[in-house]
């Protein structure tokens, strides 16, 4: 937990400072996509790229998640300047949530307007057919250690933000209506958010669809509820990689994830493409 607000704001700052000047010059991204599973060919389509290793950022942490890269790009994606991050950071790491959300806050300070969050989750609503996409209309947080606890950072935002559009209800308008020029499969969703790193159980996944869920996963929460601290506006995006424990009598694995997050990569980088084009911030 963040004791030192001070000190910490300092070394947002001088993270985003670092990143300013390693930009030397280049108009500064209002959007930073974060790339979950299956999004990672859409780095190389970023035209005019340059890479931040996260290890030469000051103050930010090194991802250690499998499939998960570890750098900031800075680049042109469908005619407008982005930044992606190219893996993020989940509490199941071990980080504590101020280190999860550590990037929110830095992307705020560079003037960022738009988080576009993307992640794998598994499927809860019986009506999904792996490998869809989701837009996440909301989310569960029970589960979440809270991200905002501890003396509030008012350069940053208020003490008691509201959470009733955490996900920007234009912008998922917009990600629904790109879906359905490119004649992708979409729907709207409830995500519930699990600490991990293990699944969940067949019996938290009932309770789970009794409270409305319609997929689970383990990241895109904590950074979602800084970013809207922050008054950022986000969009989620979620693949369905695989149906949620006890549904199919197949015990989950890492692997059905990751292939099943390659399946739809295709459509989920189109998707993002169009977003982008047609995002007005
Ligand atoms: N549970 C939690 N996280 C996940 C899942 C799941 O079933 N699939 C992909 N990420």
């Amino acid at each position: 937990m963040i004791t030192d607000t001070a000190e910490f704001v300092k070394r947002v700052d001088g993270a985003a400072s670092y990143i300013r000047e390693a930009l030397s010059g280049r108009e500064l991204p209002s959007v930073c996509i974060v790339l979950g599973s299956g999004l990672g060919p859409l780095s190389s389509m970023a035209e005019d790229a340059m890479e931040i290793p996260y290890k030469d950022i000051p103050g930010f942490p090194v991802s250690t998640a499998p499939g998960h890269k570890g750098c900031l790009l800075a680049g042109t994606l469908s005619g407008r300047p982005v930044f992606m991050m190219n893996g993020r950071f989940h509490y199941y790491e071990g980080y504590p949530m101020e280190t999860v959300t550590f990037y929110v806050r830095v992307m705020g300070r560079l003037g960022v307007k738009a988080l576009f969050l993307t992640n794998a989750s598994g499927g809860i609503n019986p009506d999904y057919k792996v490998p869809e996409l989701v837009a996440i209309t909301d989310h569960l947080s029970f589960n979440a250690e809270p991200v905002l606890r501890g003396p509030n950072i008012t350069e940053f935002g208020t003490r008691f933000p509201d959470q009733c559009h955490v996900y920007d209800p234009g912008l998922t308008d917009l990600l629904v209506n790109c879906a359905r020029d490119l004649k992708i499969r979409i729907s709207r969703g409830l995500y519930a958010y699990s600490k991990g790193p293990q699944y969940e159980t067949p019996a938290e996944i009932r309770a789970l669809r009794i409270m409305g869920a319609d997929c689970v996963g383990m990241s895109t929460v904590p950074e979602a509820i800084a970013a809207s601290h922050m008054g950022i506006r986000v969009a989620a995006m979620s693949c369905i990689t695989n149906m949620a424990a006890g549904m199919t009598g197949n015990p989950l694995s890492e692997q059905e994830v990751l292939d099943n997050a390659r399946l739809a990569s295709d459509n989920s980088c189109a998707l993002v493409k169009e977003f982008v084009k047609r995002l007005e911030v």
